[in-house]
């Protein structure tokens, strides 16, 4: 059988991939505890990346430490604290032509019991005691398990009651709406954050929203918020206008 098309580039969206050899998302356990990659895991990616495949997906990476954790070691992009190691980890895949997906992750019911809440706790254990942590949590997690047994764990979040996992067997409860709203704020918050090297004075290009293509000089910057004020000359009047930062380019 022939493959004419394998080696041959295609899009998704505006992404270019450079063949069509996908590395689907497979669970590695190779992350760090608050959720950064570790040397072994950039080296794994890089590896196929240096093997020819285009694409490559990571494992499930998880957007949430209280409630969506599927495993200790897992990727995770829910802190600003992941942008950096992350960026490393996907320039060297770029080095090689392939590019990378992140598989967005929050398991719902099929979390496990032992996990709600404990990641933030392990997290900071480990900050605390390094690599004595490491080897302490390996012996107490079969404890955990004869735990989740006898029901004696926090029950998992879903969107409505409902049986217990297949793959999780925990016990779960339907979230309170106050929880979801909660979980929806910190999504949002926290995908929209972006870092601009932008002050006072600068000049920029608006570059989406009514105001595409005019150029303001900022007036106001709020880096929390991801957010500016320009003044932008309408009909020829210099008028205060609030821009997101994905929405502007430095001139
Ligand atoms: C060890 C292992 C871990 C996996 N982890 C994930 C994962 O994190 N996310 C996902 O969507 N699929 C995961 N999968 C499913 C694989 O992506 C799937 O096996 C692969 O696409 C090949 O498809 P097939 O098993 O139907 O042949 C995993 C599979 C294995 C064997």
């Amino acid at each position: 059988m022939q493959y004419k098309k394998l080696f041959t580039p295609g899009k998704i969206g505006n992404v270019e991939i450079k063949n069509r050899i996908v590395m689907p998302p497979m669970m590695l356990g190779f992350g760090q505890f608050d959720g950064r990659p570790t040397e072994k895991m950039m080296n794994y990616y890089e590896a196929r990346a240096r093997g020819g495949a285009g694409l490559i997906v990571t494992e499930i990476t998880r957007v949430n430490d209280f409630s969506g954790a599927s495993a200790f070691a897992q990727l995770a992009i829910s802190h600003d604290y992941h942008i950096a190691p992350l960026k490393e980890m996907i320039d060297r895949i770029h080095r090689h032509g392939a590019k990378m997906f992140i598989q967005l992750h929050h398991p719902g019911r099929q979390n496990i019991g032992l996990m709600m809440g404990t990641v933030p706790l392990s997290i900071a254990m480990e900050r605390i005691m390094g690599k004595a942590y490491d080897r302490m949590f390996y012996k107490v997690a079969p404890f955990g398990k004869k735990l989740m047994e006898k029901d004696l764990v926090l029950k998992t979040w879903a969107p409505s009651k409902s049986p217990r996992a297949y793959s999780a067997e925990s016990k779960n409860r339907e979230m309170s709406v106050h929880e979801i709203k909660k979980i929806i704020h910190r999504s949002s918050s926290q995908t929209e954050k972006i870092e601009l090297d932008v002050k006072v004075g600068d000049k920029v290009r608006i570059i989406s929203g009514p105001f595409a293509e005019f150029i303001g000089d900022i007036s106001e910057v709020y880096p929390d918020k991801s957010k500016l004020r320009a003044m932008v000359s309408i009909f020829g009047r210099e008028t205060p206008v609030e821009l997101e930062y994905k929405q502007i380019q430095k001139v």
